[in-house]
């Protein structure tokens, strides 16, 4: 795995006033494009993972779906995606949460889970916790039980850890 790959902060970088004057935005597309940068990060996030028993990983549309799938197949779990409204075909649970910069909702099928299942949340970046948070209350509503949350990027400054209190959160690379 990792060695050689040290911190995938240096893979991360910084993009000033986007999408808004005074916001700095942590850019993960130059680890996407790594191969070994990327293979560490998503075999780090599931080493966290790799002792709970993770049934499912659920994740945020959109940039949550591109670690997720991999982390699902590395972890042998399945994947549900949580989706922006209206974009899923059957019936579907609803989550409203408030971003860093917006408002919107997170849709899931309704019978994505089985009731107990062991569900890992995942995003690639954990900013105020509206998103996260939202996926919990997802698993949540359908009966499903959260074992933790895991982000290769967290802004610890925004406080997104406290929300997600008392589940147990873990990212890779932290901006405080
Ligand atoms: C970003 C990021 C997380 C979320 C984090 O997604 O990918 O999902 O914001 O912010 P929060 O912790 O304050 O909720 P965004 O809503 O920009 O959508 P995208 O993935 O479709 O780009
Ligand atoms: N960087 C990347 N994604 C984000 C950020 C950020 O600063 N805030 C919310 N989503």
């Amino acid at each position: 795995e990792a060695a050689g790959f040290g911190d995938l902060r240096a893979y991360i970088r910084d993009i000033p006033d986007y999408p808004r004057p005074g916001i700095v935005f942590r850019d993960i597309t130059p680890l996407l494009l790594d191969p070994g940068a990327l293979s560490a990060a998503v075999a780090r996030i599931a080493a966290f993972a790799s002792a709970r028993d993770v049934q499912f990983v659920v994740a945020a549309e959109a940039r949550g779906f591109i670690l997720g799938g991999a982390l699902a197949r590395e972890l042998g779990a399945g994947f549900v995606p949580a989706r922006k409204p209206g974009k899923l075909p059957a019936r579907t649970v609803s989550a409203e949460y408030i971003l860093e910069y917006g408002v919107d909702a997170l849709e899931m099928h309704a019978d994505a889970l089985a009731h107990g299942a062991n569900v890992l949340v995942h995003d690639d970046l954990l900013a105020t916790g509206g998103t996260a948070r939202a996926l919990c209350d997802l698993v949540e509503q359908l009966g499903g039980h959260v074992v933790g949350c895991a982000f290769l990027a967290e802004l610890s400054f925004l406080g997104g850890r406290e929300r997600l209190a008392p589940f147990d959160v873990h990212a890779l690379v932290d901006y405080p």
